[in-house]
C-alpha cells in the first residue's frame, strides 16, 4: 500500500497541528475565554462524562492549547501534548502522575538546577527519592538504578556543561528494566534531537526557550505517545492546574513557525563563536556539541542534527575574569533563559544552579568560573566584536 510521505520539517513546524478549514482565517483566532456554554443540561452531563467530545472549561482544555499540543505533539513523533504553564510544570506534572510514595527516581547531574531542586526539596517530602548521576555513562545509570525506581529522567545536551548521554542506549536499559525515560529537550527541540524515536517514553519542555525563542512567553509541555499515559497525565495536570492560557499557547505556535530557521542560524552563530573562543588566548576551555573537542562529539553528530545554540566557557582568570567579561558585554545581555533570538550571558554557579550545593555542581562539571552563552541570531560578527571588547577589558 502506498504511504503519504511524512512532510518536512520546515512544513510542519508551519503547518502541523493546525486543522485545515475550507474557508476561513488563516491564523486561528485566539479563544480567550474560560469557560464554554453548553446546549442544554444533557450536553453538559455528556460532556462531563467523556461520552461526547468537546470542550468545558479551559483549565481542561481549550481549542487554541489544543492546536499548540497538537502542533508539538507532531514536531516530536509523538501522539499527544499537554501544555503548561511553564517547564518547571511540565517536570513537576511528570514526576507527580508517574511515581508514588515510596518510588525512586534518578537524574542526570547536568540539568537545569530547579529539576534537581524540586527531586531533592519537594518530592522527596512527598516520599519520592531521588539520585543524580551522570548520565552519560551508562554503567553508572545502571548501577543507580533500585528496584524502587520509576523514572529516568535525562536532559542532553545537559544544562549548562553540555554532556551528550546516549538516548539509545538509556532506552534499552529502561526498557529491560520497565523504567519510563523522560527526557527534557529544552535546548534541542524537535528541529535538532528527536527523543521518543530514539526510544524514550516522554519528552518534556520548557516552550520558554527555542520553541517559542522570543523570549516573550514562559511555558511547558509534556508530549506522550500513547492515550491511556495521555488521560492519566490529563487528569493529573487538571487537578494540578499548572495550564497553559489560550494567548502564550497562541504565540508559542506563531513563533514555532521559524523554528527551523532559527535553530539554523542559532546553530550556524554559536558554531563561528565556539570556534572564536576556543582559539582565543584568555580562554581556558569551551565546551559546545559542535566541536572536535567535546568528549561526546561523535555521539551528538550520530544522536543530533546539529550543535545547538548554547555554549559554555571558562576565561583563564576563573571566576574574576567571567565577572569582568559579563559586566562588559554590551549587545549580549546579562540575563539567565535561553533560547531566544537574542543572544544571552549568565554565571550558572550564582544564577541559574545557585540552588545547587557547591559539591554537587562541581561533581557535575560546573566550576565556579563556567560562563553560558545562548546564542543568538544576530550577525555572528557583531557578537564575536562584543565578546572581544569585553574579554579586552580584563
Ligand atoms: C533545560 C531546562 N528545562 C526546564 C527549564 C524550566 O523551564 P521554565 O523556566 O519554563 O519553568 C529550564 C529553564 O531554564 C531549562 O533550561
Amino acid at each position: 500500500m502506498h504511504k503519504t510521505p511524512q512532510p518536512g520539517l520546515a512544513t510542519r513546524c508551519v503547518h502541523a497541528g493546525s486543522p485545515e478549514q475550507p474557508a476561513g482565517p488563516v491564523v486561528n483566532p485566539v479563544c480567550l475565554t474560560s469557560t464554554f456554554r453548553f446546549r442544554d443540561a444533557d450536553h453538559g452531563a455528556a460532556l462531563f462524562a467523556g461520552t461526547e467530545s468537546g470542550y468545558i472549561y479551559t483549565r481542561m482544555l481549550n481549542p487554541t492549547v489544543k492546536e499548540l499540543e497538537d502542533c508539538i505533539a507532531e514536531l516530536e513523533g509523538g501522539a499527544f501534548g499537554l501544555a503548561t504553564g511553564s517547564g518547571m510544570a511540565a517536570i513537576h506534572t511528570t514526576i507527580a502522575a508517574l511515581c508514588s510514595s515510596g518510588d525512586h527516581v534518578v537524574c542526570s547531574e547536568a540539568v537545569y538546577g530547579p529539576t534537581l531542586s524540586l527531586l531533592s526539596d519537594i518530592f522527596s517530602r512527598l516520599g519520592i527519592q531521588s539520585t543524580a548521576v551522570d548520565t552519560t555513562a551508562v554503567e553508572k545509570v545502571a548501577a543507580a538504578l533500585t528496584p524502587a525506581t520509576r523514572v529516568l529522567f535525562v536532559e542532553t545536551p545537559g544544562n549548562p556543561t553540555l554532556c551528550i548521554s546516549d538516548l539509545a542506549a538509556l532506552a534499552r536499559l529502561c526498557r529491560e528494566r520497565s523504567i519510563t525515560l523522560v527526557v527534557d529537550n529544552t535546548f534541542m527541540t524537535p528541529a535538532l534531537q528527536q527523543p521518543l524515536e530514539l526510544g524514550a517514553d516522554i519528552v518534556v519542555h520548557s516552550l520558554t526557550k527555542f520553541l517559542n525563542g522570543h523570549a516573550d512567553v514562559v511555558g511547558g509541555i509534556i508530549v506522550v505517545k500513547d492515550k491511556s499515559v495521555y488521560d492519566r497525565f490529563r487528569r493529573v495536570l487538571n487537578h494540578l492546574g499548572g495550564v497553559l492560557a489560550p494567548f502564550e499557547a497562541f504565540l508559542v505556535r506563531r513563533g514555532i513557525r521559524t523554528l527551523h530557521l532559527r535553530m539554523q542560524r542559532h546553530c550556524e552563530n554559536a558554531s563561528r563563536i565556539a570556534a572564536f573562543l576556543e582559539t582565543h588566548p584568555k580562554v581556558a576551555w569551551v565546551r559546545f556539541p559542535g566541536l572536535a573537542s567535546h568528549p561526546q562529539f561523535e555521539l551528538g553528530r550520530r544522536q543530533m542534527q546539529g550543535p545547538g545554540g548554547m555554549i559554555s566557557f571558562e576565561l583563564k582568570g576563573g571566576i574574576a575574569a567571567g565577572r569582568s567579561l559579563m559586566n562588559s558585554t554590551r549587545l549580549c545581555a546579562l540575563a539567565v533563559s535561553l533560547g531566544g533570538v537574542e543572544t544571552l550571558i549568565q554565571h550558572p554557579a550564582s544564577m541559574t544552579h545557585a540552588g545547587v550545593s557547591r559539591e554537587a555542581r562541581l561533581a557535575a562539571g560546573i566550576t565556579d568560573g563556567l560562563v553560558r552563552l545562548s546564542v543568538g541570531i544576530e550577525d555572528p560578527a557583531d557578537i564575536i566584536t562584543d565578546l572581544e571588547q569585553a574579554m579586552a577589558r580584563d
